[in-house]
């Protein structure tokens, strides 16, 4: 479950009760970040959402029940929330693990993402930070997000000759609608899984956690929220996710998502609902099993 929305489109009690429903419905794992939700409060709107999830978590007295990621490293977003180029270099980072912390109320972060990669620290210096931080248990595990495929590899493979923990997965924006923006040339930031990425991570086991899972309420709005979405190509998707969805008994939303959970490697959709009834539609994908012949049909058509 995102909370990037927490203490923002979503507040106080209203907040733990969705919290209280996606644990009744079975969920167990709440991804912030550092910078959420830096665009409110005048660009200074930063740790709200952690905020809010250690509030929730402390109301209901279900940290033993809740796997906690945050995130840190993220390069400058507006006045406020200014950066240096290097961004992953170790005084930054650990900054922001220890502001995550302090936000959330906690000892330990379960997953700590690395949020862009700056490209320019090297990763060995990345990896050995990261264990530093595993020793000192302020987190459990690693990863990262938005980084390329070749960054990830380079990293896991130092980490195995020096037998370090590596990076556990990937973060990155996935969904059965492609989102029409760009990512800069040059930049060493990426999103979007192509086929030779995911048949890396097939190859590696290295899970996605796939961001915008739902393409924005894409598909669950039967294609009318488009922003960002709006092309041929997802138009084509929506359609046969809707009619496979018919043949199925199922909503669109939930045939898009179950797409993500129905590849060959595991894919952790993260979804950004405030609404309950959303959310349940969404957790409802759960267990939605498609063929290989389906997975490729809804994206490629054939
Ligand atoms: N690592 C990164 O760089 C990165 C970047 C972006 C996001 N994230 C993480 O991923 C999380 C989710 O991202 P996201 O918010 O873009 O996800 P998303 O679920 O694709 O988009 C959320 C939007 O879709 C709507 N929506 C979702 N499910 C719906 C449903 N069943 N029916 C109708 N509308 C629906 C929501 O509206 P309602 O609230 O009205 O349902 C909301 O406007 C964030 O909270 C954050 O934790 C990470």
């Amino acid at each position: 479950m995102g909370t990037a929305d927490w203490d923002s489109s979503i507040q106080g009690d209203d907040v733990r009760r969705l919290l209280e429903s996606y644990l009744d419905q079975g969920g167990n794992f709440l991804d912030t970040a550092h910078c959420y939700a830096v665009w409110l409060d005048g660009g200074k709107g930063d740790g709200r959402s952690e905020r809010a999830v250690g509030r929730a978590v402390r109301q209901l007295k279900v940290r033993d029940r809740v796997i906690i990621a945050s995130k840190g490293g993220h390069p400058t977003i507006n006045d406020a929330y200014q950066r240096p180029p290097q961004t992953l270099e170790r005084k930054i980072v650990e900054r922001d693990l220890a502001d995550s912390l302090e936000r959330l109320q906690m000892d330990t972060i379960d997953l700590y993402y690395l949020h862009r990669d700056d490209g320019i620290t090297p990763v060995a210096e990345v990896i050995e930070m990261l264990n530093e931080f595993v020793r000192q248990k302020r987190i459990r595990f690693f990863a990262a997000s938005n980084w390329s495929t070749t960054k990830l590899q380079q990293a896991n493979a130092y980490a195995a000759t020096k037998r370090l923990q590596g990076f556990c997965c990937s973060q990155v924006c996935w969904a059965l609608a492609t989102p029409t923006w760009k990512i800069a040339d040059g930049e060493p930031t990426v999103r979007y899984p192509l086929d030779v990425d995911r048949r890396w991570h097939a190859q590696h086991h290295l899970p996605i956690m796939a961001y915008s899972a739902t393409a924005r309420g894409y598909f669950a709005t039967e294609g009318k929220a488009k922003e960002g979405y709006d092309t041929q190509e997802n138009a084509g998707r929506l359609a046969r996710a809707q009619q496979l969805a018919k043949q199925l008994g199922k909503t669109t939303n939930q045939i898009a998502i179950a797409w993500l959970m129905n590849q060959p490697f595991r894919v952790v959709p993260i979804t950004g609902t405030v609404k309950a009834d959303h959310l349940s539609d969404t957790m409802a994908a759960e267990g939605i099993r498609l063929t290989d012949q389906q997975v490729r049909w809804l994206e490629k058509g054939q």
